[in-house]
């Protein structure tokens, strides 16, 4: 109903614009026609008469007869002329400007309709309708960028989903047909299956968590000595049992820095964890904190696989995982780094990552401001 609506009001629009452009025109000429007709003879008598003494012919009754029929015929066709010209130059103009408003409406009506990827083209008639075009087209770019990433979470949601059920389906018709005996092993592939489920659902909420802008901080001064003690404490344990060295290391005179407690574990642990899985027994992995500008910057660094550089710029973004294959049976799912940076944002840092390539470690980085004087 409301599409039907839109282009009869903007045609309505340029109707009006038309007739108020009109009646300006007309109004115009006839003030001009008025103003000339009232004026226009009385100065030619007064011209007629200092000329000289009438004479008997009634010579200037024909003057002024001459003068009035003349004056009629010249400001007539004159105003005719103009009349038409302008109202030539309303038509278009008005047309111009319905056009421009129809065109935005049809895009309007395409991206309310769901076809996210119309934009309008640039009118071309001063700042304002550019503006308007350029905020409409830039509209629809962010719309279609949200859609596109909705897209490709639920498309990865379900990839990830695929592979688990796809197993425990497996295995539970071939119990069912007698195949597969109700075996410890048997059993130990359904529990690792749905345990990839609960950690996917998991981590599922913990990211979508950490992205959303309702995300609370409980922040309070800390030292980053303290993160990086705490952290490494939670992590010990792992690190002891896999037989890989942890070390940390603390630059003096750091400034303090304002911070969740809980939620930077989440973060040093991830990194952590990530460290630990990807270093082979006798590596080492560090964890450092050091200034960094007016903030400071945290470092977990490892002796192990390393990244390549085509991975490298990735491994940020949610569910990516450098090797698929290897990750998958290690069991991550590829979301602790897209939570890690999204934490790291909500404290108003930032995150990064170096690695010289395959086999020769990964360093990754969490830089953080410095608390306020506060
Ligand atoms: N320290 C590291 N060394 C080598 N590769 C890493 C390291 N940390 C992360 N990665 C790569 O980045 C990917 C994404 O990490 P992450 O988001 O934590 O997912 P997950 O640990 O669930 O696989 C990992 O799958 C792995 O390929
Ligand atoms: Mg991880």
């Amino acid at each position: 109903m409301s599409r039907e609506r839109r282009p009869r009001a903007v045609s309505s629009l340029a109707g009006r614009l038309l007739a108020a452009l009109t009646l300006v025109v007309v109004t115009g000429g006839v003030t001009a026609w008025l103003v000339a007709g009232a004026v226009g003879p009385s100065v030619f008598r007064a011209h007629m008469v200092q000329t000289g003494p009438p004479d008997e012919g009634g010579s200037l009754v024909h003057a002024e007869e001459a003068f009035r029929s003349a004056s009629v015929f010249s400001l007539g066709v004159a105003l005719g002329a103009a009349l038409l010209a302008s109202l030539a130059v309303s038509i278009f103009l008005t047309r111009r400007i319905g056009r421009s408003l129809g065109t935005l409406a049809a895009a309007a009506g395409a991206v309310a309709g769901g076809r996210l990827d119309s934009r309008v083209p640039e009118p071309g008639m001063g700042s304002e309708f550019d503006d308007l075009a350029a905020a409409f087209n830039t509209m629809a770019g962010r719309l279609e960028a949200s859609d596109g990433l909705r897209r490709r979470l639920m498309a990865d949601v379900a990839h990830e989903l695929r592979t688990p059920v796809a197993t425990l389906t497996a295995y539970v018709e071939g119990i069912e047909d007698g195949v597969l005996a109700l075996s410890p092993e048997t059993m130990a592939v359904l529990r690792g299956q749905t345990s990839r489920l609960t950690r996917l659902a998991q981590d599922l909420a913990a990211v979508t968590q950490a992205e959303s802008s309702e995300l609370e901080l409980r922040t309070r001064r800390m030292d980053p000595g303290e993160l990086v003690v705490n952290a490494s404490d939670a992590a010990r344990e792992a690190y002891v049992t896999k037989g890989v060295r942890l070390e940390e290391q603390v630059a003096a005179g750091l400034p303090a820095v304002a911070v969740d407690p809980d939620r930077m574990a989440q973060v040093l642990g991830n990194l952590l964890d990530n460290a630990l899985r990807h270093t082979s027994r006798d590596g080492i992995v560090r964890i450092h904190a050091g200034a960094h500008h007016a903030g400071i910057v945290l470092s977990v660094e490892d002796s192990g696989e390393g990244i390549s550089a085509d991975h490298l710029a990735h491994v940020f973004e949610r569910f990516y995982r450098a090797d698929t294959a290897r990750d998958r049976v290690h069991g991550g799912s590829g979301i602790g780094l897209a939570i890690t940076k999204a934490l790291v944002e909500a404290h108003g840092g930032s995150v990064g990552v170096h690695s010289e390539g395959s086999g020769r470690g990964a360093t990754f980085l969490v830089f953080l401001p410095a608390a306020g004087s506060g």
